[in-house]
């Protein structure tokens, strides 16, 4: 028997259906939970583990194809709950109509890794956490979301919130770099953009924090490798950013590829049950990433399909990414006893949770709207944003002699490098290319050449290519130096080489690019020397012999624009590194919070019996915080309120900071702390704090920190996160390696 509502057909018992999840006139009010439990009741066992698979669309691929049945028909039988790599409003509507033909009519959920922008494209990730700037990220983060769900997305694959001490690991890219609280502070920003006024609105996307865990811990920076940590560290260092992401009311997790202390991520219930939603209490719902379900086999975990199914969904992984082990396996292990229906009904309740809270039932179609798609496609305002947040984020490395700003009235530049002219290597990894993208990306000759005025020349030459061998456009580069005022030279890696599945063991410059640049500057022309890269990348040479180097990552649509405010005074550049630089691949990984060893150095040269290298010194390149401004920041001593204090009082912490250059200016002045002896050793210094201070030429602010003994916390050998009393030291600069320093106590 059928009715209709709409021009559609309905069969009887969706009457029923309808009845239990809409609110209104003809149904009573009911909780999400309670319609959610209305659907449940009404699923079959195969319909329910239909919403515990994710297929990939076939527009587009991020991990390995299977190339299997026909997928719209599985979406037409219930066999899918959501799919990924499918965008666009035409797409998505297309896949939900067929969606809204299955029996139950539950809508699908559509699922992209928007990570630094959809269709503005953002700094990556890491570049965004050297600004230190968590309303802008926040902004940029809300800007993609508004973008995405216009083009019927509903779902990012994002943030990813792992900490990430080695470089050599190609996924370095798309964190916050290496600390742990600068790192929560940024998932918790990233969440509230992407998830903005909460979901249900429709620019908002569900937010993913992935990957869960300890995904950036993998053994010599390989990608998808093992991770053997103390659990001491898994709960200090790695877990407390998706703690913060939780917090932040992440609507999912994705599990991660890597084993951790021997178990798979993805059939990890420590991870997945134990922590996150026991203990943290976690609502939302677990995804597996690419595969990882299936790939449990290779692991050596589990035998097959069966096992791997039986070992995630126990584990607490909801829903299968791409493996298809949960389709074809889990109506028999539940029918066998292995999987209980009570872990099934639990995960399906969470996914169909999240498409209540989206609004997706009421209008299953709400995302699919081209005049906001078309509006949303070119918005300016976005446009704006991502020049400011472009700018924020690149570094200025070195800065001899104040080489930098260049005046706009300089008679010639020598434009040189690779990347002068190049487009969508601006863009990095994981950023989509849209047909229009030549015009709208912003390269450097474009940004340089709006920003000079009529009397200025510049000169162009490539040199070389990014990874080629052929020095055959030295001489042109060469000529070209010798007929300027000034060069500046592109250089960096290619937009492919970092990301995932990307890890290197050799991170300098690919090709002959150092060789253009010293062939450059042996003309004795003021060089400065711009990096491209998605990871900090070892260049001893430039670092040594180049007078100013700026380190501009990979900036999005806006690069040129952003570089150019840069380079010519428009904006004083203020970001601070959020990774240490290693002086080679040797050092890693390198990270500014280590412990200080029962020999440690006391300085670089010290060789002494002591804890370091007989070939280079313990010390990175460019620290964690590192960055420098046009301007000179002074800091005073430090002065404390108290020199102890007791648990449950504070202490304040105040440093005055003057301008004490020619230009105006944001310093971000950072505090951090070190426990001197504890029950465990504790870091050499941990950040706990910092503020971002404007400051005008020649004037002074006085920032005030303060502390309590919740600062001082940290994971005994039992596990307990507790405060010890004793003595500490306080540190506040402008780099984790310039700082003053003061002496506190905490007592009984
Ligand atoms: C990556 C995830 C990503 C997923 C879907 C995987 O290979 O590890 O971060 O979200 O693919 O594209």
């Amino acid at each position: 028997m059928l009715y209709e509502i709409n021009g559609s057909s309905f069969p009887v018992y969706s009457l029923l259906y309808f009845n239990h999840i809409f609110s209104g006139s003809f149904a009573q009010k009911k909780t999400t939970d309670q319609k959610v439990d209305s659907v449940l009741k009404l699923m079959t066992l195969d319909e329910k583990i239909g919403q515990m698979n994710q297929y990939n669309g076939d527009w587009a691929a991020t991990g390995p194809i299977t190339k299997d049945g026909d997928k719209q028909t599985q979406i037409k039988n219930g066999m899918v709950g959501s799919m990924l790599n499918v965008t666009g409003v035409d797409h998505t509507r297309t896949l939900q109509q067929i969606a809204m033909q299955s029996r139950m009519k539950i809508p699908l959920l559509f699922g992209q890794d928007v990570i630094h922008g959809y269709r503005t494209i953002f700094p990556l990730p890491l570049a965004e956490a050297a600004s230190w700037d968590l309303k802008a990220m926040e902004q940029s983060a809300r800007i993609a979301a508004v973008e995405a769900s216009a083009a019927g997305v509903h779902w990012t694959f994002a943030p990813m919130v792992d900490i990430a001490r080695d470089p050599r690991w190609g996924r370095v890219m798309e964190g916050a770099g290496e600390d742990t609280y600068l790192g929560s502070l940024i998932a918790a920003a990233r969440v509230k953009g992407f998830q903005g006024r909460g979901l249900g609105n429709t620019d908002a996307v569900m937010a993913c924090a992935k990957h869960f865990a300890a995904y950036g811990a993998a053994v010599a920076g390989r990608d998808y490798n093992s991770v053997d940590m103390s659990l001491r560290q898994l709960l200090e260092t790695y877990l407390p950013p998706f703690k913060a992401a939780a917090d932040a009311g992440a609507a999912t997790f994705m599990n991660s590829f890597n084993d951790l202390n021997g178990i798979p991520a993805t059939g990890n219930a420590y991870l997945q049950r134990e922590i996150l939603k026991r203990k943290w209490n976690f609502k939302g719902f677990v995804v597996s990433d690419w595969g990882s379900v299936g790939e449990m086999i290779n692991h050596g975990f589990v035998k097959d399909n069966y096992e791997a199914a039986m070992a995630a969904a126990n584990a607490g992984s909801d829903m299968d990414m791409e493996s298809r082990s949960y389709i074809q396996n889990l109506a028999t292990l539940v029918k066998e006893g292995k999987v209980k229906i009570s872990v099934v009904d639990d995960a399906v309740k969470r996914i169909l949770k999240k498409k209540f809270e989206m609004g997706l039932f009421a209008e299953p179609y709400k995302f699919c709207n081209e005049a906001r798609e078309k509006e949303q496609w070119n918005n300016p305002a976005h446009i704006v944003a991502a020049r400011d947040i472009a700018r924020k984020s690149i570094v200025l490395l070195k800065n001899e002699k104040q080489l930098l700003p260049l005046s706009k009235q300089t008679k010639t530049i020598a434009l040189i490098g690779p990347f002068v002219k190049a487009k969508a290597d601006n863009l990095g990894f994981w950023s989509y290319d849209w047909p229009d993208d030549t015009a709208r990306i912003v390269s450097v000759w474009d940004g340089i050449k709006t920003k000079i005025g009529t009397s200025t020349k510049l000169l162009y030459a490539k040199g070389c290519d990014i990874k080629d061998t052929s020095r055959s456009g030295f001489a042109e580069a060469v000529e070209a130096a010798m007929q300027s005022d000034v060069v500046i030279i592109t250089a960096g890696e290619a937009r492919d080489m970092t990301g995932e599945a990307k890890s290197k063991s050799i991170i300098r410059l690919p090709g002959v690019q150092e060789d253009l640049i010293k062939a450059v500057a042996a003309t004795g022309k003021p060089v400065v020397v711009l990096i491209s890269a998605g990871r900090p990348l070892v260049f001893n040479w430039i670092a040594n012999n180049v007078p100013a180097i700026v380190y501009t990552w990979w900036l999005g649509t806006q690069a040129g624009n952003a570089i150019a405010d840069v380079l010519f005074g428009d904006y004083n550049p203020s970001a601070k590194l959020p990774i240490s630089f290693p002086r080679t691949e040797g050092q890693i990984p390198i990270y500014y919070n280590h412990y200080n060893t029962g020999r440690p150095a006391h300085n670089d040269s010290d060789l002494n019996y002591v804890s370091a290298y007989i070939d280079l010194p313990n010390s990175p390149q460019y620290a964690f915080g590192y960055g420098l401004s046009y301007t000179s920041f002074l800091y005073s001593d430090i002065e404390l309120s108290k020199k102890s204090f007791k648990s449950g009082e504070k202490l304040t912490v105040k440093c005055t900071v003057a301008n004490a250059g020619n230009y105006e200016g944001e310093e971000t002045v950072q505090l951090y702390i070190r426990d001197l002896f504890g029950s465990v050793v504790r870091p050499v210094k941990e950040l706990k704090g910092f503020q971002k201070l404007f400051l005008k030429k020649g004037e002074s602010k006085t920032v005030e920190f303060i502390i309590t003994a919740d600062d001082l916390r940290f994971y005994n050998d039992k596990l307990q996160y507790i405060y010890e009393p004793g003595d500490f030291k306080v540190f506040v600069g402008g780099s984790s390696d310039n700082v003053k320093e003061a002496d506190f106590r905490l007592i009984k």
